[in-house]
C-alpha cells in the first residue's frame, strides 16, 4: 500500500520507515513531489497542522496521505514550545539553537519541575476518510546536552523508566517507547498489522 509521507524531515523518514520495516506499506517522501505548494505550519494544535499537510498534498496528488506534526510540551513553560518546537529560537533554527533556548528558558527550574512530554499526532487523508493517530511520551528536560543519536531536543530528553536522554538511548529504545512509536502504533493496528517487529 503506498501513501506519501507529507515531511521533508530526514529525522522523521529515517525512523518511520524503521518502524514500518516488515509491513507491506510503502512511504514515498515529499522529494518525489517537488511541485507541491509549501504549506505553513500556523495552526494551534498538533491535529490542525497534521491535518492541513495531508490535506493539501492529498488534493494535489490524488495519493493517499499520511502527515505528521510533533513537538515537546514543557509544563514549566506552560506546554511551549509545543506547534512552535522547530521554531523556538527562531523560524529558521537548528536543532542546536532550539536545545539552547530550551536550555535557558529552564534555567533555575529544579528538577522535580522539569517535566515534559513529547507529542505526535499523524493524520491520514484519503479518498475514504480523515483519521488521526496520536501518542506521547512523559519524561523529563536536562540542564545540559547529553548524547549524539537522534535529533531535535532528544539529548534533552530523559523519558520516564530511564535515566539517560533519548540521544544516549539510541534508535533501538527509543523506537520502542516515544510518542512516534505509540502514535504509529495505534497505524499499524488501524491497517490490521499490531506486529510491526518490534
Ligand atoms: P514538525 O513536526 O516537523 O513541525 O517538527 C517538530 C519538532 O519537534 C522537531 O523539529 C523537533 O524539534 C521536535 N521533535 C518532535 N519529535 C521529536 C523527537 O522524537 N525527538 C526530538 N525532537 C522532536
Amino acid at each position: 500500500m503506498k501513501f506519501i509521507l507529507a515531511t521533508s524531515n530526514l529525522g522523521k523518514i529515517e525512523e518511520i520507515n524503521s518502524l514500518f520495516s516488515g509491513t507491506d506499506i510503502v512511504f514515498e517522501g515529499l522529494d518525489l513531489y517537488p511541485d507541491l505548494p509549501e504549506v505553513i505550519e500556523d495552526g494551534d494544535t498538533f491535529r490542525e497542522n497534521a491535518y492541513k499537510k495531508a490535506k493539501t498534498v492529498y488534493d494535489h496528488t490524488g495519493v493517499p496521505v499520511i502527515a505528521e506534526d510533533s513537538g515537546l510540551e514543557v509544563d514549566a513553560l506552560g506546554g511551549a514550545p509545543g506547534v512552535r518546537s522547530a521554531r523556538f529560537a527562531h523560524d529558521k533554527a537548528t536543532d542546536r539553537e532550539n536545545i539552547e533556548r530550551l536550555i535557558q528558558e529552564l534555567e533555575g527550574v529544579p528538577p522535580e519541575k522539569r517535566s515534559a512530554r513529547f507529542v505526535s499526532v499523524f493524520c491520514m487523508c484519503s479518498d475514504k476518510e480523515e483519521r488521526y493517530f496520536e501518542g506521547y511520551v512523559k519524561g523529563h528536560i536536562l540542564g545540559s546536552p547529553r548524547g549524539t543519536s537522534g535529533f531535535g531536543y532528544d539529548p534533552l530528553f530523559v523519558p520516564d523508566g530511564y535515566d539517560r536522554s533519548f540521544a544516549e538511548l539510541g534508535p533501538d529504545i527509543k523506537n520502542k517507547v516515544s510518542h512516534r512509536s505509540m502514535a504509529i502504533d495505534k497505524m499499524l493496528s488501524y491497517f490490521g498489522r499490531s506486529d510491526s517487529g518490534r
